[in-house]
This record gives C-alpha cells, sequence and structure tokens, in this order.
C-alpha cells in the first residue's frame, strides 16, 4: 500500500517516538520494584516522546501549530492546520509494565479531524487513517464489527478510579453494559480503544471527559473504518464536550440509547 506523503510524515513521528518509549519500558519494569516506583521516569519518557514528535513533525512541516497533552497550545503560521498529539496514552498502563498504549497524532484541517495515526510500539500495531483514503492497520484495510446487537457486542469503556469524578456514572452505565453486552472491557487508553473499534476487535466503546489529544486521532480512524461516532447527546461535538461514543451506526445508537440514556 502506497502510504500518502502526509501520512508518513506522521508515522515517521509516531515511530521514532515509539522507539524512545520501547526502551523507556524496559526500564519501568525495573524501576517497578523500588519503593519510590517509576513515577517521575514515565513522566519523563512522556515528555522526551512528545519532543521527538514535535522535532519530527516540525521538520517536514514548520509552519504548522500544535496542541499537546504536555507542552500545550504551539501557534503556527499556517492558520489552517494543527497537530493534536497525545505521546504516550495510556500513562498509568505504561507505569505498571502493562503493554496497553499508544502514541497519538492527529492532524486538524480547517477545524476538521482528517488524519490519524496511533502506533502501540510494543505490539508493532501501527493503525492510520486519512479522510477519505481507508484505514489501515499494518497495510491491512480495517472495518469496524458488523454485529448490531448488544447482547452480541465486546464493549469498552473507562473503569473509574479514585478521584474519579464521574464515578456514580460509569457505575450505572457499566451494570446495564454488563447485564446486556457479551464483554464489557476497560483497556486504560482512549486511542488504543477507538483503535480497537476501527479494527473490528471491540465492537463499541465510549467515554465521557476525554481531552482532545485522547480522540483526536482515532475519530479519524473510527470513520475511515466505516464507523459512526458521536458525543453523549448524539451530536458531534466529541472534541468540544470531551464525550465520545463508537462503533458501527446500530451499536453506537444502541449504547447511546440503552446504557447512557436509559430508557
Ligand atoms: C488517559 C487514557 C484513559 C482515559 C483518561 C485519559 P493518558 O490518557 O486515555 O484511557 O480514561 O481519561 O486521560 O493520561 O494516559 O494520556
Ligand atoms: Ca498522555
Ligand atoms: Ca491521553
Amino acid at each position: 500500500m502506497a502510504r500518502s506523503a502526509l501520512l508518513n510524515v506522521m508515522v515517521q513521528a509516531a515511530t521514532k517516538a515509539g522507539r524512545s518509549l520501547t526502551r523507556d519500558f524496559g526500564e519501568v519494569e525495573q524501576l517497578q520494584v523500588s519503593v519510590k516506583g517509576p513515577g517521575d521516569f514515565v513522566s519523563a519518557a512522556d515528555t522526551k516522546a512528545e519532543e521527538i514528535i514535535v522535532e519530527s513533525l516540525q521538520k517536514s512541516r514548520p509552519d504548522w501549530g500544535f496542541l499537546l497533552e504536555e507542552g500545550g497550545e504551539i501557534k503556527g503560521s499556517d492558520p489552517l492546520h494543527r497537530w493534536i498529539v497525545d505521546p504516550l496514552d495510556g500513562t498509568t498502563n505504561f507505569l505498571h509494565s502493562l503493554p496497553i498504549f499508544a502514541v497519538s497524532i492527529g492532524l486538524e484541517r480547517q477545524g476538521q479531524m482528517v488524519a490519524g495515526v496511533i502506533y502501540n510500539p510494543i505490539t508493532e500495531e501501527l493503525f492510520t487513517a486519512e479522510k477519505g483514503s481507508g484505514a489501515f492497520m499494518n497495510d491491512r484495510r480495517m472495518r469496524v464489527a458488523a454485529r448490531r446487537k448488544l447482547a452480541d457486542a465486546a464493549l469498552c469503556t473507562a473503569i473509574p478510579h479514585i478521584g474519579s469524578k464521574t464515578l456514580g456514572r460509569y457505575l450505572e452505565e457499566a451494570k446495564i453494559a454488563c447485564a446486556n453486552a457479551a464483554a464489557v472491557r476497560g483497556l486504560g487508553s482512549a486511542a488504543v480503544s477507538l483503535a480497537y473499534v476501527a479494527a473490528g476487535r471491540l465492537d463499541g466503546y465510549w467515554e465521557h471527559n476525554l481531552k482532545p489529544w485522547d480522540m483526536a486521532a482515532g475519530i479519524v480512524l473510527i470513520r475511515e473504518a466505516g464507523g459512526f461516532l458521536s458525543d453523549i447527546s448524539g451530536g458531534d461535538r466529541m472534541i468540544e464536550t470531551g464525550g465520545i461514543i463508537a462503533g458501527n451506526e446500530t451499536m453506537r445508537e444502541a449504547i447511546r440509547k440503552n446504557i447512557i440514556e436509559r430508557p
């Protein structure tokens, strides 16, 4: 498969950052046993990966700006394009040596998400999509799953943790989901969850309170894999509201109506 110049630039940045994360992931396994734990080391790994991505993308597209999880906004002289980057999505997994995390790079053009790359350097799974050109996993075309019934579906959402403001809401939703779906999972990485829905591994996914960098690339993957997305109320303000539901058309609506809105 011939990849566009744009996707090549994004893949190069993601794989370069991925190499750095892989090296640091090896270290984390050693640090796990120390009393202090690998916390500071992981935030340094995160920042380093982001710097690698910025440097790599700036080299190819010097005029484009950034929205970065760690570094915030960097204005570019080109008002049309903006990279939206999460250098390490799934930090808690990384911290605990769980190999479910990814680099996520999305491109926004005139306010629309138009390209996305999600890369898990441990599994070496590279998910790419560009508007109008389809979605791919390691160069194999991806399609969302065709299952239409919740009873057959493997769903994914967030598992609330200490300090979570949405604990009650998730528990209510999880109760309905567990009672009505074939499986409910929490992967601890929004980017990986969206990539897995695009790949047809998961039938549906929802989450509240995400940030733009958690979902930017995933939005393009889902759409280009023939999937559907909405915010929690069924509109398309995912980036603005932080709420997202993904799946095929029927599954997305089944999650919204039966699990989130509830009859
Ligand atoms: C987090 C992950 C997690 C989601 C959180 C995010 P981080 O991102 O995507 O799955 O539930 O809301 O903040 O901190 O690992 O980059
Ligand atoms: Ca992150
Ligand atoms: Ca994130």
